[in-house]
């Protein structure tokens, strides 16, 4: 059985105040939750301050990006060996955003995936298609292309350590989710992808969220999917209540 897994992505957004405020928030409201793990990921200046407040809590850490350099002259960039030094579980890579406003390619995220499963975090290594690729009848070769290009080199026990998660790019903050059918399908398409490439019963314990426009509303739905194993959620996880309504329907 896949355990879900929801984690909210706070992108570029919050203060130190707020975003402690919703920390303590999630923190609060997940304690005696079972049957659910449950993750946030500020920005990176406000991992250190939301650390402490998730410290022995039931609320996971991640980051939404890292450099797949161990260290050096890489100025900006963070290391995986430092987000687990701030208390990091979790990393988000291969983000649309990333992809497509600062042009990582398949092979970025490919090093990146590697060095986190290195030092011991668990990569969330998203992939979708965008709107005009989806109008095309290319989703399902965009998805593989990204499979194979973003986690190439992988073992299996290797990739049984990471998490996927499938956001189409056209439900990214659009308000646009995509049906339950046509994110279950993607999904589907998915675990087979994998079980071309591994087996079976790795591809069965793989978990795969679904991330565009999750709100409380929708989410019973999406989360109802047999292959939709958590959600990887944007705007809805910036209020505490929009958060936790997600994650209550993820709940066993
Ligand atoms: P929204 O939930 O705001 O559509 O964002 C989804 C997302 O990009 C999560 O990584």
């Amino acid at each position: 059985m896949r355990r879900p897994f929801i984690a909210g992505n706070w992108k570029m957004t919050q203060d130190r105040r707020s975003a402690v405020a919703l920390a303590e928030g999630v923190s609060r409201q997940a304690a005696g939750l079972s049957g659910v793990d449950v993750a946030v990921c500020p920005p990176s200046c406000y991992l250190d301050a939301v650390a402490t407040v998730l410290a022995n809590g039931p609320v996971g850490l991640g980051a939404q990006n890292m450099y797949h350099e161990p260290n050096g002259a890489f100025t900006g960039e963070l290391s995986a060996a430092m987000l687990l030094d701030l208390g990091c579980r979790y990393v988000i890579l291969g983000h649309s955003e990333r992809r497509h406003i600062l042009g990582e390619t398949d092979a970025d995220v490919n090093k990146k995936v590697l060095a986190a499963l290195a030092a011991g975090l668990t990569p969330i290594v998203c992939l979708g298609e965008t709107l005009p690729e989806r109008e095309a009848g290319k989703t399902l070769d965009v998805i593989r292309t990204q499979f194979s290009g973003s986690l190439a080199g992988l073992g299996a026990a290797e990739f049984q350590k990471i998490v996927i998660a499938y956001e189409p790019v056209w439900a990214i903050g659009t308000g646009k989710t995509a049906t339950p059918e046509q994110a279950e399908e993607v999904h589907a398409d998915l675990r087979r992808i994998m079980a071309e490439c591994y087996t079976a019963p790795v591809a069965e314990s793989v978990r795969i969220q679904y991330g565009g426009s999750v709100k409380p509303d929708n989410a019973a739905d999406l989360l109802s999917q047999p292959n939709i194993d958590g959600a990887l959620v944007g705007g809805a996880s910036l209020k505490v209540d929009a958060f936790m309504g997600i994650v209550v329907h993820a709940v066993g």
